[in-house]
């Protein structure tokens, strides 16, 4: 199982549809998938009061937890990940991620940047994931997809498709 845990809380963004299409083309190669909607169960601020004993939370983790493998997609705010997704990372510890496969993918107003990827590849690391290294970033994210929801460029298209096999195969190597 592969979870894919969205940076925004609507699941009708940029990082939402790109979850989206990596994940139908994981399925295609045989993998089964879930996304965490943070729009319908919000995971309250580390620490918040009741935060600790927060019923969502314990559901997101118990998921975190069933899963194999992990896609973050975040757009990039103020040149890194987005709170939404950086409080979400921050509720896994490695007893919920060791060992598994992650893979990555930023979206960007302006233009193309490594800065969110490299930053929730730390934070990846930290919660001991093995990140995949083909990693995804659509910058000028306003005309990246067709009126379809279709993406624009194949150049991203096609790297949809290979971290989608990555993240199959490197998962099916370190979990069987
Ligand atoms: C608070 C905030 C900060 C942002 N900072 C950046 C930035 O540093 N660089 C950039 O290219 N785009 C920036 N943007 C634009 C977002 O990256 C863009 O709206 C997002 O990738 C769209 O994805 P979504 O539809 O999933 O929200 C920012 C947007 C917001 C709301």
């Amino acid at each position: 199982m592969i979870m894919g845990i969205c940076g925004t809380y609507d699941l009708d963004s940029a990082n939402g549809r790109m979850l989206e299409i990596l994940l139908k083309e994981c399925e295609s190669l045989g993998a089964e998938t879930l996304i965490w909607d943070h729009g319908k169960k919000p995971l309250p601020l580390v620490g918040a009061p009741g935060s600790w004993e927060d019923a969502i939370v314990k559901e997101f983790q118990d998921m975190a937890l069933s899963s194999d493998a992990f896609v973050l997609s975040s757009p990039e705010y103020h040149g890194t990940m987005s709170g939404v997704m950086k409080n979400s990372l921050d509720w896994l510890y490695s007893k919920h991620t060791s060992g598994k496969v992650f893979g990555l993918m930023a979206t960007l107003g302006g233009q193309n940047s490594n800065n969110t990827l490299n930053h929730m590849r730390i934070a990846a690391r930290w919660i001991h994931g093995w990140v995949a290294p083909e990693q995804i970033a659509v910058p000028h994210i306003k005309e990246a997809f067709e009126e379809d929801g279709s993406i624009v460029d194949n150049l991203i298209l096609d790297r949809v498709k290979s971290l989608a096999a990555s993240l199959v195969s490197n998962t099916i190597k370190l979990r069987r």
